[in-house]
């Protein structure tokens, strides 16, 4: 088990899922895409957590995010876990579950952490970009379920800052002031960000969200 960091290429690998066989970098395509384990089916925070996903394919689609879940599990219990979750939270699965049997994912993504649990994925969550490069690397233990509304906002951050001079501040969401990158010399700004700047402190400048009309 290598580990992963921030700016490595997504290990690339073949498994079964509840749609099929996918090979990952293929199944990816050229658009983003989310890897997320979680412990094990027929479980009720992870129903929860799947269901959410489900409800939220739009925002994903907006984004060009693909979705793809894991589990220990295999395709059948995956098939009727699916059901369960369908019925209890209104929705329709849409997205395909990894059945990682022998955790050859789950080893190759560091998914299990042995002193909280030995056999099952901890909720592990990689964001991966156009270039098949992990740009965020996010893990809840078994207790905990995710935030997806903050799932979608790295997300807005991550597309935004890939293509603008910018990073964006604490509790930014969509639409907020960004900060212009220390990199970027205060004579280019204007030219750079035309719907004007201000400067808090030399090495704090701030700036409208530059990819909003
Ligand atoms: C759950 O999804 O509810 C869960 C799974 C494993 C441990 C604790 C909770």
């Amino acid at each position: 088990m290598a580990t992963i960091r921030l700016g490595d290429v997504a290990p690339n690998f073949t498994a079964q899922s509840s749609e099929g066989q996918i090979n990952f970098h293929d199944w990816l395509g050229d658009g983003w895409g989310i890897l997320f384990s979680h412990p094990a089916d027929y479980t009720p925070v992870c129903t929860t957590e799947l269901g959410t996903v489900a409800k939220y394919k739009s925002e994903f689609d907006k984004r060009n995010v693909k979705v793809v879940a894991l589990s220990v599990d295999g395709v059948e219990s995956h098939k009727g876990w699916i059901n369960d979750i369908n019925e209890t939270q209104n929705t329709t699965v849409n997205f395909p579950i990894i059945a990682d049997e022998d955790r050859k994912v789950s080893e190759l993504y560091d998914m299990i952490h042995p002193n909280a649990d030995s056999k099952l994925t901890v909720r592990s969550v990689f964001v991966i970009d156009p270039d098949k490069k992990v740009k965020l690397i996010i893990t809840y233990p078994a207790s905990t379920g995710r935030n997806f509304d903050e799932l979608l906002r790295v997300i807005d951050s991550l597309q935004l800052t890939a293509y603008h001079k910018v990073a964006t501040p604490a509790n930014w969401n969509n639409g907020d002031d960004c900060v212009i990158v220390p990199a970027v010399a205060d004579k280019d700004i204007p030219e750079l960000f035309p719907k004007g700047h201000k400067v808090v402190k030399p090495y704090l400048r701030t700036t409208p969200q530059p990819n909003l009309d």
